[in-house]
């Protein structure tokens, strides 16, 4: 089926249509201070499952649950004291937790693809927490892409990627942050990083803690070109992403900034996956801080 695709600016009109679609079991994209998300009525399976379906992903990948408080979070979601101490740290932003999950949580068992755990993050941009507050109840959201394309981090993006698959976008430009959160998994009394992200987290997580691998596909965050790391130099074909000395056909951050590396570099993904060149090279970016977290995206982005 093809839907028209409208693109509404941020406001109190855009979001009281985009919390009737929801009401009405559609889903709609919205921005977060990460990336943008594609929202659906948690507690509605139907509703999630037209998430899968206009993001074309394998349905057993768990989606992320959005509400506006601990509160509220603690209603779906069963916080031990590490959980907890985490959300009131870092709550709203972004952070996602991963712990067990409610037994008499109101959430799609599709939502959670059929786990007993459950992801919660509590968003800190005003378009999210309107929705939420608006429809009164968890949104499933994942990043506003179909499966396997890069991460959106503005409306236009998002309408390339599911555009005529989704009924509306709202418009908050560019995301601030412009990586998806942090994901700490507290399911077993241990504090373990799933996804490295916006939250520096290490120094939180009880020592011995592990980094696991994402859940997700390895080449999740994957361009459509071919992508080549560490580059300090770019071949005739290549589209260079720079950084820092390295200026390449667009630079992540000239001053080496990684804070605004990670803010730009799916849009600079985007861009360059969008040029004329048949490849692309990114310069290194140190694995420090939010490097760790670039570096991560862009592995998975050379994963294809
Ligand atoms: O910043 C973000 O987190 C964005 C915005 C929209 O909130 N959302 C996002 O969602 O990145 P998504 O679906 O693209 O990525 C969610 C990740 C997936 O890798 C999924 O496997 C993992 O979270 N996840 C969700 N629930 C989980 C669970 N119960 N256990 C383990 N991993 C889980
Ligand atoms: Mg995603």
């Amino acid at each position: 089926m093809v839907l028209q695709t409208r693109i509404l600016p941020f406001g109190a009109d855009s979001i009281a249509e985009a919390a009737r679609l929801i009401l009405d079991g559609q889903v709609v994209a919205v921005p977060t201070e990460t990336v943008y998300g594609l929202a659906a009525d948690a507690t509605n399976a139907e509703a999630v499952a037209g998430i899968y379906a206009a993001k074309g992903r394998p349905s057993f990948n768990p989606l992320i649950i959005h509400v506006l408080s601990l509160d509220a979070a603690e209603r779906i979601g069963e916080f031990g004291d590490g959980a907890r101490r985490l959300a009131k740290r870092h709550w709203p932003g972004p952070l996602t937790v991963v712990v067990p999950r409610r037994e008499d949580a109101a959430i799609a068992s599709l939502a959670t693809a059929g786990l007993q755990t459950i992801g919660i993050r509590v968003p800190n941009h005003p378009a999210m927490q309107a929705l939420l507050q608006a429809v009164d109840r968890p949104l499933a959201a994942p990043s506003a892409n179909a499966s396997g394309s890069i991460s959106p981090t503005r409306a236009e993006h998002v309408l390339k990627s599911l555009g005529g698959r989704i009924p509306l976008i709202i418009d908050g430009g560019q995301t601030e942050r412009g990586l998806e959160s942090t994901i700490v998994a507290a399911t077993d009394g241990l504090l373990r990083l799933l996804r490295p992200g916006p939250i520096e987290i290490d120094a939180e997580l009880a020592s011995g803690a592990q980094i696991e691998a994402p859940g997700q596909l390895a080449s999740h965050y994957a361009p459509s070109k071919p992508l080549r790391l560490r580059a300090t130099g770019a071949a005739q074909d290549e589209f260079l992403i720079g950084f820092g000395a390295i200026g390449g056909d667009a630079n992540l951050s000239a001053g080496g900034n990684l804070t605004e590396a990670a803010a730009n570099l799916f849009d600079l993904l985007h861009h360059a996956d969008a040029s004329a060149k048949p490849r692309i090279a990114v310069a290194p970016i140190p694995n420090e801080g939010l490097g760790f977290a670039i570096n991560d995206r862009l592995r998975r982005a050379a994963t294809r």
